[in-house]
């Protein structure tokens, strides 16, 4: 791959020889620190916690997504990260080197904003050469880099153009080029699609994902948007009110969220009450079932898409029960039953169009295997 090539020429040290690899230093013994580390890092506005002892590693050419609602302070913790903020409490270092203090532009990182920031009065081109020049590099070279990266995210006919004739996704990109024509280690980006419309936006995703995959760089991406984190990330950290509630890989948070906030936030859940049965055993709301659970366990969840209507005679290893139908939402290509059983609705989401029996008022059964359960403490 030439480009991963020419990238990583200017990652060499000065003198144009590659580093050793750690392994080659009999000196270093422990393994190589994470690209990033963030240790119980707090940081208050007044009175109000916008970060409260947050973790979290980044490994080399990581893509972490930043997930949370509104306020829950994913830019706080993105500005600390960059050094337009510093922490109250906790440390923050890069390659294992503390870095809390260090300046913005000290930090081998840069930062893509929600609005693009470009300037409008010069092409392309010449945006994207901005950084190179600033940090001192020959007009040619800084011309030649600015192409390349132009090149990287598909815009390498548009460098004489100026912003305002570029639409916005093809602004986006050059924004994106921007921040990587520098060759951080580390690129963050606060919620760099949220200006664009659903169909750009997702085509976009697949874009970044791809660019972010060829250059090997870490991608920290705030997004509020969980479809957006699950597509693209290879670990979700979710953040509520300040903290880090759960971090892991996508199928993780969506199949093993470890509070309640996790599972809502992400996808429709079904969250079942669970009560005591017994030592070491509860019993679900609906159908009786009782399972194995400590006594911390407060509820089950089931994914919609894990809940079956029976027809006929069940498997074996399926728990049923009887429900009614109390309303049919059929959005695209799936549908959703919302199936009352006793105090509890489900959801229950099926690929295709409903059948003409399954029309609210019909009665169904229901089916779920155990193993769909997941156990939820909080
Ligand atoms: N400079 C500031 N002064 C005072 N309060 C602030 C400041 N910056 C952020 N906050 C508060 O800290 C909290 C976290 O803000 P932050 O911008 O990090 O949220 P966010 O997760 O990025 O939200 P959004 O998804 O809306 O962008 C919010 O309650 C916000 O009002
Ligand atoms: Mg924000």
């Amino acid at each position: 791959m030439p480009g991963r090539r020419t990238l990583w020429r200017n990652l060499l040290p000065r003198n144009g020889r590659p580093r050793p690899a750690p392994s080659a230093s009999p000196a270093r013994t422990r393994s190589v620190p994470p690209l990033l580390t963030i240790e119980a890092v707090s940081k208050r506005f007044a009175a109000h916690h916008a970060l409260r002892d947050v973790d979290l590693t980044v490994d080399s050419g990581e893509f972490i997504a930043l997930l949370g609602p509104s306020g829950c302070g994913k830019t706080t913790l993105l500005r600390c990260i960059a050094g337009f903020l510093t922490p109250d409490e906790g440390r923050i270092l890069i390659d294992g080197e503390d870095i809390t203090r260090a300046p913005p532009y000290r930090r081998p990182l840069n930062t893509v904003f929600q609005s693009y920031a470009l300037f409008p009065h010069m092409s392309v081109a010449d945006n994207v050469a901005y950084g190179p020049r600033r940090a001192g590099v020959g007009r040619t070279e800084a011309q030649n880099r600015a192409r390349e990266a132009l090149a990287l995210v598909g815009l390498e006919e548009m460098g004489g153009r100026l912003p305002r004739a570029l639409s916005g996704g093809q602004q986006q990109r050059v924004a994106l080029a921007r921040a990587i024509v520098n060759r951080p280690k580390l690129l963050l980006l606060d919620e760099p699609l949220s200006a664009l419309d659903l169909k750009l936006r997702r085509r976009m995703q697949i874009e970044l994902k791809h660019i972010q995959e060829k250059l090997g760089i870490a991608f920290v991406f705030v997004t509020h948007d969980q479809e957006e984190a699950m597509a693209m990330a290879d670990r979700i950290v979710v953040m509520n009110a300040g903290r880090v509630e759960q971090t892991g890989t996508p199928a993780a948070i969506y199949r093993a969220p470890t509070t309640r906030f996790v599972a809502e936030f992400v996808g429709e859940p079904n969250l079942l009450p669970l009560s005591p049965a017994g030592p070491g055993r509860a019993r679900l709301a609906i159908g009786g079932f009782e399972l194995p659970a400590a006594a911390a366990m407060r509820c089950a969840m089931v994914r919609p898409e894990d809940i079956v209507i029976v027809e006929g005679m069940p498997a074996a290893d399926l728990v049923t029960f009887p429900g009614v139908i109390e309303e049919v939402l059929a959005i695209g290509p799936t549908t959703t039953l919302f199936v009352r059983c006793g105090e509890v609705v489900l959801k229950v989401a099926r690929l295709g169009m409903s059948g003409a029996d399954l029309t609210p008022g019909s009665a169904v059964t229901l089916g779920l295997r155990p193993a769909a359960l997941h156990l939820i403490a909080e």
